[in-house]
């Protein structure tokens, strides 16, 4: 049976450091569904549309990285895809308490999956998606932390503000 793992996120918008958790990722497992959380608490810049479009262009190199979305509980889609693991990435201690808490409260929920901890290179340690909205939308290059047609889509999204 092929081992599937989740790759849950926001990915607003995806950046080099969740790519680089998704590579480490693909290599593990036999198919690695990046999956683009609908309902997020937050407010995302990109439609979740525009976020599942950068995703793809972003693996499209990836034969084994698949992207969908989901909503509800993490847990239950992953049991619904049949995944034996959920993916996250750990940059720094700072991500440690609010991760060991999700998964123990995903593994309290349910058991048959177990999160995975993946680090990223160091080098994207101080990365994440707000910073790089905040860089774009301040007109500053982005084009060390997300792929070329990501830095477009910013550029687009912060013109048309
Ligand atoms: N490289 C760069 N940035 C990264 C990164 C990496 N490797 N890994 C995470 N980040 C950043 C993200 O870009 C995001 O940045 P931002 O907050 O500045 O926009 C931030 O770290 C948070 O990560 P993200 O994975 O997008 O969202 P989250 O930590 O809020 O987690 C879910 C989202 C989907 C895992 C979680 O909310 C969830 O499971 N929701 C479903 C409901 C559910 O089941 N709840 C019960 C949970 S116990």
């Amino acid at each position: 049976m092929k081992k599937l793992a989740i790759y849950p996120g926001t990915f607003d918008p995806i950046t080099f450091g969740h790519l680089d958790v998704i590579q480490r990722a693909c290599e593990l497992f036999d198919v690695v569904i990046v999956a683009v959380l609908e309902n997020a608490a937050k407010t995302p810049l990109f439609s979740k549309e525009e976020r599942v479009e950068m995703i793809k262009e972003a693996v499209k190199s990836i034969p084994n990285a698949e992207v969908d979305v989901f909503d509800g509980l993490l847990v239950e889609y992953a049991k619904q895809k049949g995944a034996i693991a959920i993916i996250r990435g750990l940059r720094a201690v700072s991500d440690f308490e609010y991760e060991f808490q999700m998964a123990l409260m995903n593994r309290k929920i349910s058991d048959g999956i177990t999160t995975v901890f993946l680090m990223p290179h160091e080098k994207y340690t101080y990365l994440n998606s707000s910073i790089v909205r905040e860089l774009a939308r301040l007109n500053a290059n982005v084009d060390d932390f997300v792929p070329e047609f990501v830095a477009k889509k910013l550029k687009e999204k912060f013109k048309k503000n």
